[in-house]
């Protein structure tokens, strides 16, 4: 067999980065527990301060500077979420953010120091994406890591005229840093169901990790 040529070798890199991890299925049994309403916190990226040249699109672990493409450090995720109110009803059309440290615990905010070496150039800090047809939203991430006095999250922040603004928090099921954590704590044992994710290895698409997770607002 005779090796592709640079062309077809190309087309055939260029389908392997674009082909779609598989979303892991939904639990069975659906869930009715709104995710818990926390604060956002100090590190929500301000609109204003958000470049126009910087990219903020639903892949926080490719950051395009000019021409180069910079890619994120850490342990990439494959995250599907699923808006449904409590009712079961599906939400399309909402507006999902989220935002996390990277692997040097640094987030992407005004207030924290982005000198070289501090953060990761390559994680883009903060996302978003719009909820389709049947309430699903796919962004690429890494999976959290803690920082000092927090177990891993991820911030998320939804938006749609059905139930206004709710902001929140996701936690990686089963992390053993969650008992010690102030936030984790403060919530009973529904909400935190509601409010941790089920990691699974992943194997496709560059994944080290994916996860689907409902994501339950009020109705
Ligand atoms: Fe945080």
């Amino acid at each position: 067999m005779t090796a592709p040529s640079p062309t077809r070798r190309r087309t055939l890199q260029a389908a392997a980065a674009a082909a779609a991890w598989i979303a892991a299925p939904l639990p069975a049994q659906p869930r009715r527990t709104p995710l818990p309403a926390m604060t956002e916190g100090p590190f929500y990226p301000p609109r204003a301060w958000r470049s126009p040249q910087d990219d903020w699109d639903a892949d926080l672990t490719r950051v395009r500077r000019g021409a180069r493409v910079l890619v994120a450090r850490g342990e990439a995720l494959g995250l599907d979420l699923a808006l449904v109110d409590t009712g079961g009803r599906a939400i399309d059309g909402a507006d999902v953010e989220i935002w996390q440290c990277d692997v040097l615990a640094a987030y992407r905010h005004p207030d924290v120091d982005a000198a070289p070496g501090r953060f990761d150039p390559g994680f883009q800090g903060f996302g978003a994406a719009r909820t389709d047809a049947q309430g699903g939203v796919r962004l690429r991430t890494i999976r959290p890591v803690p920082y000092p006095g927090r177990t891993p999250h991820i911030h998320v922040k939804l938006r749609h005229a059905s139930f206004g603004e709710w902001t929140s928090q996701l936690f990686v099921d089963g992390d053993p840093g969650n008992a010690r954590d102030f936030v984790w704590r403060s919530l009973q044992t529904e909400a935190q169901a509601a409010a941790a994710m089920r990691l699974q290895p992943a194997a496709a698409d560059g994944l080290r990790w994916q996860v689907r997770h409902a994501v339950v607002v009020p109705a």
